[in-house]
């Protein structure tokens, strides 16, 4: 990864030379637009096909994946970072097949990117990666430097962002951030909440030729965006959300999980690959 002294690349760079997971941030410049409910439901995707996989909740601070899988922590990465637990203590199953590391809500320290988070965030990766195949981590919207070093630290970065343009104009900006601050060459793209079969792969196209003509790696080369699939926009959601439950458990046969099945399949294959 080429990147200038001053970003954090070269820690992710470093991270990525130890044995283990791949870690795949998932993030979206915009709120709301699903990279909590996407990440979950990969992730048992992902564990169906047999994967170890750990989900982080890198929202420090306004954390939600709790919510989204009915699970109460006693134990949280804040635990953890104060010495209060271990890691193991603090590790959940989730339902699923796979692990959570839930952060608790409302940690105001957790809003700022100081040194101790970096350590201790940095620190935490390296612990986990040796023991998942596939680590996630589910960041907080925006381009906040907290969200950034998140996905920073991270292998892979999938971009999650539904058709409306406040969202694909945030997705841009995100994408642009990550390739001149972090000299990232790649980003994947999940289109979710598409309104008809083909809307993704449109907005994909549409989303790569304004970063061809506008967004170069800080050495001048070219950033390339590799469209993963879409997720329908589908009521199944919604209802899986407000029941607290697993889409991909809940409701298998529903498009929107189908969907999600097949981007977990194209994720798993490009880490064979
Ligand atoms: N494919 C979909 N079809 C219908 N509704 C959806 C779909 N994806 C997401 N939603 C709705 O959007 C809501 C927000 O999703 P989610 O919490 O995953 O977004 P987020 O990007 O993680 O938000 P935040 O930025 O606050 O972390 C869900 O609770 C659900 O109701
Ligand atoms: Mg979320």
């Amino acid at each position: 990864m080429n990147a200038p002294p001053s970003s954090p690349a070269p820690r992710a760079a470093a991270l990525a030379t130890s044995a283990g997971a791949r870690i795949l941030a998932v993030t979206s410049g915009k709120g709301g637009v699903g990279k909590t409910m996407v990440a979950a439901n990969l992730a048992a995707a992902m564990a169906r096909q047999g994967r170890r996989v750990l989900v982080i909740d890198a929202d420090l601070g306004l954390a939600n994946l709790d919510v989204v899988l009915n699970l109460q922590p006693s134990t949280t990465l804040h635990d953890v970072f104060t010495g209060r637990a271990t890691l193991e203590q603090a590790t959940l199953d989730a339902p699923g097949g796979f692990q959570v590391l839930l952060a608790g809500s409302g940690l105001v320290e957790y809003s700022r990117l100081t040194p101790e988070v970096r350590e201790q965030f940095e620190q935490l990766l390296h612990s986990v990666r040796p023991r998942y195949d596939d680590v996630l981590l589910d960041t907080g919207a925006g381009i906040s430097d907290v969200v950034l070093y998140a996905v920073s630290l991270a292998d892979e970065v999938l971009v999650v962002a539904t058709p409306e343009p406040t969202s694909l104009t945030d997705a841009y900006a995100t994408i642009k951030v990550l390739a001149m601050q972090q000299g990232r060459a790649g980003t994947l793209l999940a289109v979710n909440q598409s309104s008809r079969t083909g809307e993704g792969r449109g907005v994909a196209q549409q989303l790569q030729s304004v970063i061809e003509r506008f967004v170069r790696l800080p050495a001048g080369q070219a950033v390339q965006l590799t469209y993963l699939g879409e997720i329908p926009s589908d009521p199944s959601v919604r209802d899986a959300v407000q029941r607290r439950q697993l889409l991909t458990l809940t409701y298998p046969g529903s498009q929107a999980a189908q969907a999600l099945q097949q981007i977990a399949t194209r994720l798993i294959q490009r880490r064979r690959g």
